[in-house]
Protein backbone atom coordinates (compact mmCIF):
# COMPACT_ATOMS: atom_id res chain seq x y z
CA UNK A 1 0.00 0.00 0.00
CA UNK A 2 1.03 3.28 -0.47
CA UNK A 3 1.15 5.50 2.45
CA UNK A 4 -0.25 8.48 0.54
CA UNK A 5 -3.97 8.25 0.66
CA UNK A 6 -5.99 8.75 -2.85
CA UNK A 7 -9.11 10.70 -1.17
CA UNK A 8 -12.46 10.54 -3.56
CA UNK A 9 -13.26 13.92 -5.07
CA UNK A 10 -16.56 13.63 -3.40
CA UNK A 11 -17.14 17.06 -1.48
CA UNK A 12 -17.56 16.76 1.95
CA UNK A 13 -19.40 19.20 4.28
CA UNK A 14 -16.88 21.72 6.56
CA UNK A 15 -16.64 20.41 10.21
CA UNK A 16 -15.02 18.26 12.39
CA UNK A 17 -13.72 14.34 11.54
CA UNK A 18 -15.70 11.49 12.85
CA UNK A 19 -14.89 7.75 13.19
CA UNK A 20 -16.76 4.40 12.66
CA UNK A 21 -14.24 1.72 13.07
CA UNK A 22 -14.79 -1.55 12.59
CA UNK A 23 -13.62 -3.87 15.20
CA UNK A 24 -12.91 -7.59 13.62
CA UNK A 25 -9.90 -7.55 11.40
CA UNK A 26 -9.38 -3.84 12.40
CA UNK A 27 -8.96 -3.87 16.58
CA UNK A 28 -8.48 -6.78 17.13
CA UNK A 29 -7.71 -10.36 15.68
CA UNK A 30 -9.48 -12.80 17.74
CA UNK A 31 -9.00 -12.64 21.22
CA UNK A 32 -5.43 -10.02 20.32
CA UNK A 33 -6.17 -6.80 20.32
CA UNK A 34 -3.61 -5.27 16.89
CA UNK A 35 -1.20 -2.82 18.93
CA UNK A 36 -2.05 -0.06 15.90
CA UNK A 37 -5.80 0.00 17.61
CA UNK A 38 -4.08 1.47 21.03
CA UNK A 39 -2.18 4.15 18.82
CA UNK A 40 -5.54 4.54 16.89
CA UNK A 41 -7.42 5.56 20.06
CA UNK A 42 -3.80 7.61 21.45
CA UNK A 43 -4.41 10.07 18.21
CA UNK A 44 -8.33 10.84 18.57
CA UNK A 45 -8.24 11.78 22.20
CA UNK A 46 -7.40 14.27 24.69
CA UNK A 47 -4.88 13.97 27.59
CA UNK A 48 -7.64 13.58 29.96
CA UNK A 49 -8.87 10.01 28.01
CA UNK A 50 -12.19 12.23 26.10
CA UNK A 51 -12.84 11.66 22.72
CA UNK A 52 -11.97 14.35 20.22
CA UNK A 53 -13.46 13.60 17.79
CA UNK A 54 -17.30 11.44 17.46
CA UNK A 55 -16.39 8.16 17.39
CA UNK A 56 -18.99 4.60 16.98
CA UNK A 57 -17.82 0.94 16.95
CA UNK A 58 -20.01 -0.91 13.91
CA UNK A 59 -19.45 -4.23 13.63
CA UNK A 60 -21.29 -7.43 11.93
CA UNK A 61 -20.76 -9.17 15.63
CA UNK A 62 -22.84 -9.83 18.42
CA UNK A 63 -24.16 -11.82 20.66
CA UNK A 64 -24.06 -9.38 23.88
CA UNK A 65 -26.49 -6.20 24.54
CA UNK A 66 -24.73 -2.99 23.26
CA UNK A 67 -23.67 -2.26 27.35
CA UNK A 68 -21.41 -4.98 27.30
CA UNK A 69 -19.49 -5.11 24.34
CA UNK A 70 -18.89 -0.59 24.76
CA UNK A 71 -17.68 -2.86 28.13
CA UNK A 72 -15.55 -4.83 26.45
CA UNK A 73 -14.30 -2.26 24.00
CA UNK A 74 -13.61 0.30 26.89
CA UNK A 75 -10.87 -2.63 28.88
CA UNK A 76 -9.14 -3.42 25.18
CA UNK A 77 -8.84 0.15 23.98
CA UNK A 78 -8.26 1.93 27.74
CA UNK A 79 -11.05 4.39 26.62
CA UNK A 80 -14.06 4.68 28.13
CA UNK A 81 -16.16 3.50 25.35
CA UNK A 82 -20.38 4.14 26.00
CA UNK A 83 -23.22 1.91 24.76
CA UNK A 84 -23.93 4.72 22.33
CA UNK A 85 -21.18 4.48 20.85
CA UNK A 86 -21.55 0.73 19.61
CA UNK A 87 -23.61 -0.65 16.64
CA UNK A 88 -23.89 -4.76 16.50
CA UNK A 89 -25.02 -6.61 13.82
CA UNK A 90 -28.18 -6.86 15.68
CA UNK A 91 -29.06 -3.37 16.85
CA UNK A 92 -30.86 -1.78 14.26
CA UNK A 93 -33.15 -4.72 14.70
CA UNK A 94 -34.70 -2.70 17.82
CA UNK A 95 -36.47 -1.02 14.86
CA UNK A 96 -38.44 -4.14 14.11
CA UNK A 97 -39.50 -4.13 17.68
CA UNK A 98 -42.62 -2.20 17.36
CA UNK A 99 -44.05 -4.69 14.74
CA UNK A 100 -42.71 -7.94 16.62
CA UNK A 101 -43.20 -7.08 20.39
CA UNK A 102 -45.84 -9.50 21.23
CA UNK A 103 -45.44 -12.04 18.12
CA UNK A 104 -43.67 -15.47 18.46
CA UNK A 105 -40.15 -14.92 17.21
CA UNK A 106 -37.72 -17.92 16.86
CA UNK A 107 -33.90 -16.09 17.25
CA UNK A 108 -30.38 -18.16 16.11
CA UNK A 109 -27.11 -17.20 16.83
CA UNK A 110 -24.65 -17.94 19.50
CA UNK A 111 -24.22 -15.56 22.67
CA UNK A 112 -26.65 -14.26 25.21
CA UNK A 113 -29.04 -13.20 21.71
CA UNK A 114 -32.33 -14.24 23.62
CA UNK A 115 -31.51 -12.06 26.47
CA UNK A 116 -30.45 -9.08 24.15
CA UNK A 117 -33.73 -9.80 22.10
CA UNK A 118 -35.77 -9.32 25.45
CA UNK A 119 -33.96 -6.42 26.64
CA UNK A 120 -35.06 -5.00 22.99
CA UNK A 121 -38.85 -5.74 23.93
CA UNK A 122 -39.84 -9.03 22.04
CA UNK A 123 -41.88 -10.61 24.30
CA UNK A 124 -42.54 -13.74 22.89
CA UNK A 125 -39.03 -14.69 21.76
CA UNK A 126 -38.07 -18.36 21.29
CA UNK A 127 -34.26 -19.42 20.99
CA UNK A 128 -33.25 -22.03 18.30
CA UNK A 129 -31.71 -24.80 20.80
CA UNK A 130 -34.58 -24.25 23.45
CA UNK A 131 -36.84 -25.12 20.47
CA UNK A 132 -34.12 -28.06 19.46
CA UNK A 133 -33.85 -29.06 22.88
CA UNK A 134 -38.07 -29.30 22.96
CA UNK A 135 -37.65 -32.04 20.32
CA UNK A 136 -34.26 -33.38 19.80
CA UNK A 137 -35.60 -35.58 17.28
CA UNK A 138 -36.15 -32.82 14.81
CA UNK A 139 -32.08 -32.07 15.16
CA UNK A 140 -30.93 -36.07 15.53
CA UNK A 141 -27.39 -34.88 15.40
CA UNK A 142 -27.19 -32.34 17.68
CA UNK A 143 -26.61 -32.16 21.52
CA UNK A 144 -28.16 -30.54 23.83
CA UNK A 145 -26.83 -30.08 27.55
CA UNK A 146 -28.88 -30.34 30.67
CA UNK A 147 -30.63 -26.89 30.88
CA UNK A 148 -28.92 -25.85 33.94
CA UNK A 149 -25.69 -26.84 32.67
CA UNK A 150 -27.11 -24.49 29.81
CA UNK A 151 -27.58 -21.67 31.65
CA UNK A 152 -24.18 -22.02 33.84
CA UNK A 153 -22.40 -21.64 30.74
CA UNK A 154 -23.53 -18.36 30.03
CA UNK A 155 -25.91 -20.26 27.38
CA UNK A 156 -28.35 -18.11 26.47
CA UNK A 157 -31.16 -19.88 25.46
CA UNK A 158 -32.22 -20.98 28.96
CA UNK A 159 -36.27 -20.77 28.98
CA UNK A 160 -36.16 -20.36 32.32
CA UNK A 161 -33.74 -17.32 32.57
CA UNK A 162 -35.58 -14.39 32.92
CA UNK A 163 -38.40 -16.13 30.51
CA UNK A 164 -41.35 -13.98 30.57
CA UNK A 165 -44.21 -15.49 31.79
CA UNK A 166 -45.97 -17.69 29.10
CA UNK A 167 -49.19 -16.31 28.00
CA UNK A 168 -51.98 -17.75 30.02
CA UNK A 169 -53.95 -17.60 26.96
CA UNK A 170 -51.20 -19.59 24.73
CA UNK A 171 -51.92 -23.36 25.03
CA UNK A 172 -49.61 -25.71 25.61
CA UNK A 173 -47.71 -26.83 22.46
CA UNK A 174 -49.72 -29.75 20.65
CA UNK A 175 -47.81 -32.62 19.65
CA UNK A 176 -46.02 -31.85 16.72
CA UNK A 177 -47.42 -35.18 14.89
CA UNK A 178 -46.47 -38.68 13.89
CA UNK A 179 -42.50 -39.61 14.16
CA UNK A 180 -41.48 -39.56 10.31
CA UNK A 181 -41.99 -43.05 9.99
CA UNK A 182 -39.49 -45.24 7.96
CA UNK A 183 -41.88 -45.83 5.27
CA UNK A 184 -40.29 -43.04 2.54
CA UNK A 185 -41.48 -40.06 1.62
CA UNK A 186 -44.41 -39.26 -0.48
CA UNK A 187 -44.35 -36.16 -2.84
CA UNK A 188 -45.80 -33.19 -1.50
CA UNK A 189 -46.58 -32.79 -5.29
CA UNK A 190 -44.14 -29.43 -5.61
CA UNK A 191 -42.34 -31.01 -8.70
CA UNK A 192 -39.18 -31.27 -7.91
CA UNK A 193 -39.43 -30.89 -4.30
CA UNK A 194 -37.50 -33.19 -1.63
CA UNK A 195 -40.31 -32.27 0.85
CA UNK A 196 -41.19 -35.16 2.08
CA UNK A 197 -44.80 -35.17 3.83
CA UNK A 198 -44.24 -38.46 5.91
CA UNK A 199 -47.83 -40.06 6.41
CA UNK A 200 -48.77 -42.77 8.35
CA UNK A 201 -49.30 -43.39 12.01
CA UNK A 202 -46.38 -42.04 14.43
CA UNK A 203 -43.81 -45.01 14.46
CA UNK A 204 -41.63 -46.34 17.30
CA UNK A 205 -38.71 -44.07 17.17
CA UNK A 206 -35.55 -45.28 18.10
CA UNK A 207 -35.82 -43.91 21.74
CA UNK A 208 -39.73 -44.04 22.63
CA UNK A 209 -42.21 -42.15 21.06
CA UNK A 210 -42.25 -39.05 19.58
CA UNK A 211 -42.71 -36.92 21.97
CA UNK A 212 -44.60 -33.73 22.33
CA UNK A 213 -42.72 -30.52 22.08
CA UNK A 214 -42.65 -29.10 25.87
CA UNK A 215 -45.59 -25.74 26.84
CA UNK A 216 -42.42 -23.29 26.10
CA UNK A 217 -45.63 -21.32 26.02
CA UNK A 218 -44.21 -18.72 23.58
CA UNK A 219 -45.51 -19.99 20.14
CA UNK A 220 -48.07 -22.37 19.86
CA UNK A 221 -50.45 -23.93 16.85
CA UNK A 222 -52.84 -20.86 16.58
CA UNK A 223 -49.99 -18.58 16.85
CA UNK A 224 -47.02 -19.75 15.02
CA UNK A 225 -43.46 -18.19 14.95
CA UNK A 226 -43.67 -16.01 11.56
CA UNK A 227 -40.32 -14.32 12.28
CA UNK A 228 -36.78 -15.74 12.29
CA UNK A 229 -34.01 -13.45 13.57
CA UNK A 230 -30.56 -14.60 13.14
CA UNK A 231 -29.03 -12.29 15.32
CA UNK A 232 -25.39 -13.72 14.96
CA UNK A 233 -23.03 -16.72 13.69
CA UNK A 234 -24.86 -20.01 14.87
CA UNK A 235 -23.01 -22.04 17.09
CA UNK A 236 -24.77 -25.05 16.02
CA UNK A 237 -25.13 -24.23 11.93
CA UNK A 238 -26.96 -27.86 11.13
CA UNK A 239 -29.35 -27.11 13.94
CA UNK A 240 -30.69 -23.99 12.82
CA UNK A 241 -30.77 -24.50 8.99
CA UNK A 242 -33.00 -27.41 9.95
CA UNK A 243 -35.19 -25.88 12.32
CA UNK A 244 -35.27 -22.49 10.40
CA UNK A 245 -36.08 -24.72 6.95
CA UNK A 246 -38.91 -26.19 9.41
CA UNK A 247 -40.11 -22.89 10.03
CA UNK A 248 -40.26 -21.52 6.77
CA UNK A 249 -41.82 -24.77 5.39
CA UNK A 250 -43.99 -25.45 7.80
CA UNK A 251 -43.22 -28.52 8.93
CA UNK A 252 -41.53 -27.90 12.35
CA UNK A 253 -42.87 -27.12 15.97
CA UNK A 254 -45.02 -24.47 16.50
CA UNK A 255 -45.55 -23.90 12.93
CA UNK A 256 -48.59 -23.94 10.50
CA UNK A 257 -47.87 -25.87 7.64
CA UNK A 258 -47.30 -24.14 4.66
CA UNK A 259 -50.86 -25.23 3.26
CA UNK A 260 -52.90 -24.28 6.81
CA UNK A 261 -50.62 -20.93 6.23
CA UNK A 262 -51.46 -20.26 2.84
CA UNK A 263 -55.58 -21.06 3.62
CA UNK A 264 -55.23 -18.71 6.63
CA UNK A 265 -54.32 -15.68 4.78
CA UNK A 266 -51.26 -15.52 7.30
CA UNK A 267 -48.40 -13.72 5.76
CA UNK A 268 -45.65 -15.85 4.94
CA UNK A 269 -42.72 -16.28 7.58
CA UNK A 270 -39.97 -13.29 7.49
CA UNK A 271 -36.23 -14.52 7.77
CA UNK A 272 -33.87 -11.67 8.99
CA UNK A 273 -30.29 -12.33 8.70
CA UNK A 274 -28.04 -9.72 10.91
CA UNK A 275 -24.52 -10.00 8.54
CA UNK A 276 -23.73 -10.88 5.17
CA UNK A 277 -20.72 -11.36 6.05
CA UNK A 278 -18.98 -14.80 3.74
CA UNK A 279 -16.19 -14.52 5.60
CA UNK A 280 -14.30 -12.75 8.41
CA UNK A 281 -11.10 -12.62 10.25
CA UNK A 282 -10.13 -13.70 13.54
CA UNK A 283 -6.91 -14.95 14.90
CA UNK A 284 -6.40 -17.69 12.12
CA UNK A 285 -4.16 -16.87 9.35
CA UNK A 286 -7.05 -16.94 7.06
CA UNK A 287 -10.56 -15.80 6.64
CA UNK A 288 -13.14 -17.84 8.21
CA UNK A 289 -17.25 -18.32 7.18
CA UNK A 290 -19.08 -15.11 8.55
CA UNK A 291 -22.81 -15.68 8.98
CA UNK A 292 -23.38 -15.40 5.09
CA UNK A 293 -21.98 -18.00 4.61
CA UNK A 294 -24.41 -19.63 7.01
CA UNK A 295 -27.43 -17.62 5.21
CA UNK A 296 -26.39 -19.23 2.12
CA UNK A 297 -26.28 -22.71 2.98
CA UNK A 298 -29.95 -22.74 4.55
CA UNK A 299 -30.82 -20.64 1.51
CA UNK A 300 -29.61 -23.14 -0.48
CA UNK A 301 -31.07 -26.24 1.47
CA UNK A 302 -34.59 -24.36 1.61
CA UNK A 303 -34.26 -24.47 -2.86
CA UNK A 304 -33.14 -28.13 -2.64
CA UNK A 305 -36.21 -28.56 -0.04
CA UNK A 306 -38.52 -26.92 -2.60
CA UNK A 307 -37.88 -27.26 -6.06
CA UNK A 308 -35.68 -23.82 -6.12
CA UNK A 309 -37.71 -21.52 -4.23
CA UNK A 310 -36.69 -18.42 -2.22
CA UNK A 311 -38.45 -17.59 0.67
CA UNK A 312 -41.03 -15.08 0.58
CA UNK A 313 -39.33 -12.54 2.83
CA UNK A 314 -35.49 -12.65 3.71
CA UNK A 315 -34.05 -9.28 5.15
CA UNK A 316 -30.17 -8.95 5.52
CA UNK A 317 -29.05 -6.16 8.30
CA UNK A 318 -25.47 -5.91 9.00
CA UNK A 319 -22.67 -4.03 6.52
CA UNK A 320 -22.85 -2.91 3.76
CA UNK A 321 -26.66 -2.70 3.88
CA UNK A 322 -27.86 1.42 4.86
CA UNK A 323 -29.29 0.45 8.05
CA UNK A 324 -25.94 0.27 10.50
CA UNK A 325 -24.85 3.61 8.28
CA UNK A 326 -28.33 5.55 9.03
CA UNK A 327 -28.03 4.60 12.77
CA UNK A 328 -24.24 6.08 12.91
CA UNK A 329 -24.63 8.95 10.93
CA UNK A 330 -27.25 10.14 14.16
CA UNK A 331 -25.05 8.69 17.03
CA UNK A 332 -22.18 10.70 15.40
CA UNK A 333 -24.68 13.61 15.22
CA UNK A 334 -25.17 13.37 18.96
CA UNK A 335 -22.36 12.86 19.74
CA UNK A 336 -20.73 15.97 17.95
CA UNK A 337 -23.07 18.13 19.94
CA UNK A 338 -22.58 16.69 22.98
CA UNK A 339 -18.58 17.40 22.47
CA UNK A 340 -20.15 20.53 21.17
CA UNK A 341 -18.69 20.08 17.71
CA UNK A 342 -21.84 21.30 16.20
CA UNK A 343 -23.97 24.34 15.74
CA UNK A 344 -26.73 23.01 18.04
CA UNK A 345 -29.00 24.43 15.35
CA UNK A 346 -28.33 21.24 13.50
CA UNK A 347 -31.34 18.86 14.25
CA UNK A 348 -30.57 15.20 15.04
CA UNK A 349 -31.66 12.96 12.10
CA UNK A 350 -35.26 11.96 12.38
CA UNK A 351 -34.64 8.46 10.15
CA UNK A 352 -35.79 5.46 11.83
CA UNK A 353 -32.94 2.96 12.03
CA UNK A 354 -34.43 0.94 9.24
CA UNK A 355 -31.98 2.52 6.96
CA UNK A 356 -33.92 5.85 5.90
CA UNK A 357 -32.43 9.26 6.04
CA UNK A 358 -35.00 12.49 7.56
CA UNK A 359 -37.36 13.33 5.14
CA UNK A 360 -35.57 15.65 4.06
CA UNK A 361 -33.64 13.07 2.35
CA UNK A 362 -30.15 15.22 2.04
CA UNK A 363 -29.85 15.64 5.31
CA UNK A 364 -27.09 17.69 5.89
CA UNK A 365 -24.17 16.09 8.43
CA UNK A 366 -21.99 18.28 9.33
CA UNK A 367 -18.61 16.32 9.54
CA UNK A 368 -15.06 16.87 7.42
CA UNK A 369 -15.74 13.38 6.46
CA UNK A 370 -17.47 9.87 8.71
CA UNK A 371 -14.05 8.12 8.20
CA UNK A 372 -15.31 4.28 8.26
CA UNK A 373 -12.43 1.80 9.22
CA UNK A 374 -12.36 -1.50 7.65
CA UNK A 375 -10.74 -4.95 6.73
CA UNK A 376 -13.92 -6.05 4.16
CA UNK A 377 -14.04 -4.51 1.48
CA UNK A 378 -17.50 -6.26 0.29
CA UNK A 379 -18.86 -5.37 3.75
CA UNK A 380 -17.23 -2.06 4.90
CA UNK A 381 -16.04 -0.55 1.98
CA UNK A 382 -18.72 -1.04 -0.24
CA UNK A 383 -21.08 0.02 2.78
CA UNK A 384 -19.52 3.29 3.03
CA UNK A 385 -18.95 4.45 -0.47
CA UNK A 386 -23.04 3.00 -0.69
CA UNK A 387 -23.57 5.66 2.03
CA UNK A 388 -22.51 8.69 0.17
CA UNK A 389 -20.83 11.31 1.34
CA UNK A 390 -19.59 12.28 3.85
CA UNK A 391 -18.59 8.66 4.33
CA UNK A 392 -14.95 7.86 3.23
CA UNK A 393 -14.26 4.15 2.95
CA UNK A 394 -10.67 3.27 4.42
CA UNK A 395 -9.55 0.10 3.94
CA UNK A 396 -7.00 -1.66 6.43
CA UNK A 397 -4.99 -4.52 5.40
CA UNK A 398 -4.88 -6.24 9.22
CA UNK A 399 -8.11 -8.35 8.55
CA UNK A 400 -9.84 -9.67 5.81
CA UNK A 401 -8.17 -8.04 2.68
CA UNK A 402 -5.14 -9.80 1.71
CA UNK A 403 -4.78 -8.66 -1.45
CA UNK A 404 -6.42 -8.12 -4.70
CA UNK A 405 -8.62 -11.43 -5.79
CA UNK A 406 -12.17 -12.24 -5.48
CA UNK A 407 -13.63 -10.80 -2.94
CA UNK A 408 -11.76 -7.41 -3.28
CA UNK A 409 -12.77 -3.71 -3.59
CA UNK A 410 -9.78 -2.57 -2.93
CA UNK A 411 -9.97 -0.38 -6.11
CA UNK A 412 -12.89 1.36 -4.76
CA UNK A 413 -11.61 2.20 -1.48
CA UNK A 414 -11.35 6.36 -1.12
CA UNK A 415 -8.44 5.48 1.38
CA UNK A 416 -6.38 2.04 1.48
CA UNK A 417 -3.79 2.16 4.18
CA UNK A 418 -1.90 -0.75 6.06
CA UNK A 419 -3.32 -0.30 9.50
CA UNK A 420 -6.00 1.37 12.18
CA UNK A 421 -3.60 4.21 13.23
CA UNK A 422 -2.61 5.08 9.67
CA UNK A 423 -6.24 5.47 8.66
CA UNK A 424 -6.62 7.99 11.86
CA UNK A 425 -3.34 9.90 10.83
CA UNK A 426 -4.39 9.90 7.11
CA UNK A 427 -7.99 11.19 8.28
CA UNK A 428 -6.38 14.12 10.11
CA UNK A 429 -4.38 14.52 7.59
CA UNK A 430 -7.05 15.49 5.65
CA UNK A 431 -9.73 16.83 7.72
O1 LIG B 1 -19.02 -12.23 13.10
C1 LIG B 1 -18.32 -11.01 12.98
C2 LIG B 1 -17.78 -10.89 11.59
O2 LIG B 1 -18.73 -11.26 10.64
C3 LIG B 1 -17.24 -9.53 11.21
O3 LIG B 1 -17.14 -8.65 12.25
O4 LIG B 1 -16.29 -6.55 13.30
O5 LIG B 1 -15.35 -7.27 11.08
O6 LIG B 1 -17.70 -6.41 11.20
P1 LIG B 1 -16.59 -7.13 11.94
MG1 LIG C 1 -13.90 -6.55 10.09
Amino acid sequence: FSSTPVWSSSSCPSGPPAFAFDIDGVLIRGKHVLPEALEAVRKLTHPDGHWRYPVVFMTNGGGVCEARKAQQLSEWLGVRVEADQVILSHTPMRDLVPELAQRPVLVSGRGDVLNVARSYGLQRVLHTRQLGRAMPAATPFSTYPPEEQDAATGGSASSTAAAPPPSAAAPSLAAVGPHPSSAGASSTGIPGSELGSRSGSGSESGSGRFCPVRDLGLATEAAPIDTVLVMTDPDDWYRDAQLICDVLTGAGVATRSAGAAAASGAPPVKLVFSNPDLLWANEFPKNRFGQGAFAHMTLSLFARLTGGARPHHVTFYGKPNPQPYRLAERLLLAQARRLGLTPPQVAPESGSESGSRSGSGSAVLPFSGIFAVGDNPAADVRGANQAGPPWVSVLVRTGVFQGPGPNCDVDTARVAVDDVAAAVEAAMHHS
